[in-house]
């Protein structure tokens, strides 16, 4: 999707909508292009007993008098009552409406709305993003045609200087959803760490630590995890320098499962094509580094990410078996679907000695519970840093990638306490998602320390506001807000 700006004029072609509130007569530009219509619009609209509440629509098909292919009002309700995030779904409701309506372009008309021209176009480019590299016999008639947007505001040259780096932080978003869509032949440790490389275009760092160099480093939990499979684990460290000195660095670590069988605690058969997406805390770390660098945010940040893929087989470990992690602790594997979490393990600890950072918030599709607790609206957070939760909670609710912060409790931990090793890696039937968070924060070594868990929200089986159906993306745009607003100089 090709996103330009410009004065606000009547276009020579392709779609043109306007943006209509409750109650509202047509004004400026709709009312020119109304009465170039000989009042079709206004008729349209009264007909169709359209009022501007917000979600409602008319379109007018190939009008007589003006050059656009058809002119949609928008109705958007009381503009006053619309969010940051509203307007950016609302950018992304209009792309949704035209994708396949055969304009290949559309204007639009945003006079009177110049302060929400950024949020409308990043949801324009949000919503226009779909992963069809092995689809080769779609029918034509079924591909999008909408292929370039032009937001005609005034100010236009202004704001599109500030898009760029919003632009940024979609194409992060971007390759987020790929990578979460890749099927686990494609993207497996080594295809992901190569995938990771390909960033040092952007300006990132990228360094990449294979088996026999965790083994040195005593990674004995995440290897564990690895063992089973015939693809070898990887541990890719990225680092953004944007900061210009060498200030102590943010952190962010990923959950890279690249595919989930549960190990020898083999998983149902059913649905668990879906286990391809357990990278996806990995995937978004990667997608806000290549944010962050791509708009070069003013801020030290390192991310590490571990890529392991979770199988059964004759080296596959066991129920019961105690693996030792590069903290020294010991961990009973209880469950060996309970996987994340070793992962996570050895990657959060090798995070915080190598890098000292201020603070490491991870990422990680890491329990079916929270879905239970929040279906696939919010991610779950869980920290004791009241700072770095308002944090996310307020960039959750201004993008729109929304967070509910859960609790942690020293009598949660409890459940994850062992007889024959220093934890085993799953609690009781209650409490899920928190008795995983507890297991992550012993190895936080008290570093400031959150953790999301994501696995309600990587992925959508229905299209959404912002996203066709498939890898969402959502965690790109709140943690680079996140950053944006408390961490960049
Ligand atoms: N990757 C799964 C969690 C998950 C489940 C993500 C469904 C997305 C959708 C994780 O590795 C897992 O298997 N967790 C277990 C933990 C249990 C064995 C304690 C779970 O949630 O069932
Ligand atoms: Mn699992
Ligand atoms: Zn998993």
């Amino acid at each position: 999707m090709k996103i330009e700006f410009s004065s606000p004029a009547l276009p020579s072609s392709g779609a043109l909508v306007f943006l209509v509130e409750k109650g509202a007569e047509l004004t400026g530009l709709a009312k020119a292009a109304d009465a170039a219509v000989s009042g079709v619009l206004a008729k349209a609209a009264k007909v169709a007993r359209f009022t501007g509440a917000k979600g409602q629509t008319v379109e007018i098909v190939a009008p007589v008098g003006i050059d656009a292919d058809r002119v949609v009002l928008f109705g958007i309700g009381d503009a006053a009552k619309l969010s940051d995030a509203d307007w950016v779904a609302l950018g992304a409701g209009i792309y949704a409406n035209l994708e396949k309506s055969g304009s290949e372009a559309v204007t639009l008309a945003a006079e009177g709305f110049a302060e929400h021209a950024l949020d409308m176009a990043e949801g324009l480019k949000l919503r226009a993003w779909r992963f069809d590299r092995y689809r080769t016999k779609e029918p034509k008639s079924k591909l999008p045609t909408l292929k370039n947007a032009t937001v005609a505001v005034e100010g236009a040259e202004a704001i599109a200087a500030a898009f760029v780096g919003r632009a940024e932080v979609v194409e992060g978003v971007f390759l987020t959803r790929e990578l979460v869509s890749e099927p686990a032949n494609v993207l497996y440790p080594e295809s992901f760490a190569d995938r990771i490389r390909e960033l040092d275009a952007v300006g990132i760092e990228v360094t990449v630590l294979g088996e026999e160099e965790m083994e040195k480093l005593g990674m004995g939990a995440l290897l564990g995890v690895g063992q089973g499979s015939a693809r070898e684990s990887q541990l890719a460290i990225m680092r953004w320098n944007g900061a210009g000195d060498d200030s102590q660095p943010i952190a962010f670590v990923g959950k890279g499962v690249t595919f989930d069988t549960g190990g020898i605690s083999l998983k149902p058969g059913a649905g668990m094509e879906q286990m391809k997406w357990d990278m996806g805390g990995a995937g978004t770390v990667v997608g806000l580094m290549r944010a962050l660098a791509g708009r070069k945010a003013k801020v030290n940040v390192v991310a590490v990410v571990g890529l392991v893929e979770n199988m059964p087989g004759s080296n596959a470990q066991r129920p019961g078996d105690v693996v030792t992690s590069m903290s020294g602790q010991t961990i009973e594997v209880i469950n060996t679907d309970a996987e994340g979490r070793l992962v996570l393990a050895d990657a959060l600890w090798y995070c915080q000695q190598e890098f000292k950072p201020k603070f490491m918030i991870d990422l990680a599709t890491l329990t079916g519970a929270i879905i239970i607790s929040l279906g696939h609206e919010h991610a779950g957070i869980f920290t004791d840093d009241d700072e770095i939760a308002g944090g996310l909670s307020t960039a959750g609710a201004d993008t729109g990638d929304k967070v509910w912060r859960m609790p942690l409790h020293a009598n949660y931990d409890k459940l994850i306490n062992c007889a024959i090793a220093d934890m085993k890696n799953i609690g009781d039937r209650g409490a899920g998602s928190i008795t995983a968070a507890q297991f992550l924060k012993r190895y936080s070594n008290k570093v400031p320390w959150a953790h999301i868990d994501i696995a309600g929200t990587v992925w959508s089986d229905k299209n959404l506001p912002l996203s066709e159906k498939g890898g969402t993306g959502h965690g790109v745009r709140l943690l680079d807000r996140f950053v944006a607003d408390n961490y960049e100089k």
